[in-house]
């Protein structure tokens, strides 16, 4: 028996103890988004420290619970507040809530994020529904003995992003007239914005949109067969691309400006599933 599973086992009978949600969509929700787990009503709310097993938080702006309830009709649970790499945690320790939601009966994955718009056609404000990834600067959360419980070895990154999904989610978005592009994500590790020169290697490499978010996740849920869409809301023009510097602040206040349209798309979508 894989150590690492039975972490995620323990944490999964103590969140069973404590709700009667069982769910079948999960959302993991970046900066400045995890107000939607604010709006579900009579939800069950655990803070992640309290959860044996489960990193905790450190990101100013993001809160540490995990939120069950009811959203569109579904039975939700949504992570408010993730961990990244850069804070210092293992990819094990990243991804060990996916894991969590799997063995929970997670069935499909909503990822958002803020991300740097790569692709000089997009503006600060833009949603971007992740085609692809591209990933080779870190580490994967697939590294090391394989849970063979979970998932295969080698594991098909073909659909990660699982097309009807995103399907669904333009309609959706049609329907509620916002406009949303398409495009590849790439993954960097952070905790520095890239230089102007990774960002011009990232557009020739064909990155639309990058971020030090999602991707771990979004490999661990692939590689345990569950369905994934993920959201980027472009927070900033990647560096170089404007002349200014890019900041924090920017994220935050982007993440602020495109928050209620966002939210309605998730909520929308979820709907919609
Ligand atoms: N780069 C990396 N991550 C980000 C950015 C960026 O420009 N904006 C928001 N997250």
């Amino acid at each position: 028996m894989d150590t690492r599973m039975d972490a995620v086992r323990k944490a999964v009978a103590h969140i069973q103890e404590r709700t009667s949600v069982k769910p079948s969509v999960g959302l993991i929700l970046g900066s400045g988004l995890g107000v939607l787990g604010d709006q579900i009503p009579g939800a069950d709310a655990i803070d992640y420290a309290d959860i044996p097993g489960f990193p905790v938080s450190t990101v100013e702006g993001h809160a540490g619970r995990l939120v069950f309830g009811e959203l569109g009709g579904k039975q939700v649970v949504i992570m408010q507040g993730r961990f990244h790499y850069y804070e210092g945690y293992t990819m094990d320790e990243v991804v060990f809530p996916v894991r969590v939601m799997k063995l929970l009966g997670v069935e499909s994955l909503v990822v958002t994020n803020a991300a740097g718009g790569v692709n000089t056609g997009f503006v600060p404000g833009d949603l971007m529904l992740i085609t692809d990834h591209i990933k080779f600067f870190t580490d994967s959360p697939l590294r090391g003995h394989n849970i063979e419980e979970l998932g295969p070895r080698f594991n098909d990154m073909s659909v990660a992003y699982t097309p009807e999904l995103r399907t669904l989610a333009k309609q959706v978005a049609a329907d509620a007239g916002v406009d949303v592009r398409e495009g590849v994500y790439a993954h960097m590790p952070g905790p520095s914005f890239e230089t102007p020169a990774e960002i011009r290697m990232l557009r020739t490499l064909g990155a639309d949109a990058v971020g030090m978010s999602t991707v771990p996740e979004v490999i661990t849920a692939a590689h345990a067969g569950m369905k994934v869409l993920g959201i980027s809301a472009i927070s900033n023009m990647a560096a170089g691309i404007l002349d200014q510097p890019l900041n924090h602040d920017e994220v935050i206040e982007t993440g602020r400006m495109v928050r209620d349209r966002f939210v309605g798309l998730v909520k929308a979508v979820v709907e919609a599933m």
